[in-house]
């Protein structure tokens, strides 16, 4: 008599857990990745004003010390970027293109260029090396091009 309705207690708390435990899973998704579009969003927004005031102090002719705080937005905004990518954000309120998932080494390596060449551009800022800067500028406005070009819809 004990045993079969032990039995079924436990199989009605299992599905009490499945009927719960899944929406709630499943929300947790959601919000991660919601979050996280959210995130990389905020971060690709500052690269934009970063080139913009990148660009004006070079058609301003200066202060070129002035590019250092804007190139470090870029370095540390690549320095985060791979890890706003998690694969549950292929889906919502994103213009990435799924392709970005497969190719996610070499997404990897564009973010670490881009790290590399904003630190350059910060050096070259500092240095008042304006050839420099404007090279390292051109080189970080086509790494955002060619991304875009290729994982942005
Ligand atoms: C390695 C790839 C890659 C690089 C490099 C890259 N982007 Fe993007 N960018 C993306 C992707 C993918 C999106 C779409 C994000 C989304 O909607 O999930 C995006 C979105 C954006 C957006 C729109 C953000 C929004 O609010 O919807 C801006 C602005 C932007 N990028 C600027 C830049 C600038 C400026 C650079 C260079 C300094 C840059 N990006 C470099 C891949 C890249």
């Amino acid at each position: 008599m004990l045993k079969p309705s032990l039995a079924a207690l436990v199989a009605v708390a299992l599905i009490a857990v499945v009927a719960v435990g899944l929406p709630a899973g499943t929300a947790i998704a959601t919000d991660t990745a919601a979050a996280a579009i959210a995130a990389r969003k905020k971060v690709f927004d500052d690269f934009k004003n970063a080139m913009q005031a990148i660009k004006g102090v070079f058609d301003a002719r200066g202060p070129l010390a002035d590019v250092v705080p804007h190139a470090e937005v870029l370095s540390a905004g690549a320095a985060r970027l791979p890890g706003l990518f998690p694969l549950e954000s292929a889906h919502g309120d994103t213009k990435t293109r799924a392709t970005l998932w497969d190719d996610f080494p070499a997404i990897e390596r564009q973010f670490d260029t881009l790290g590399t060449t904003a630190t350059t551009l910060a050096t070259a800022g500092a240095a008042g090396d304006f050839a420099a800067a404007v090279g390292a500028f051109r080189a970080i406005a086509g790494g955002c091009k060619g991304c875009h070009d290729d994982y942005r819809l």
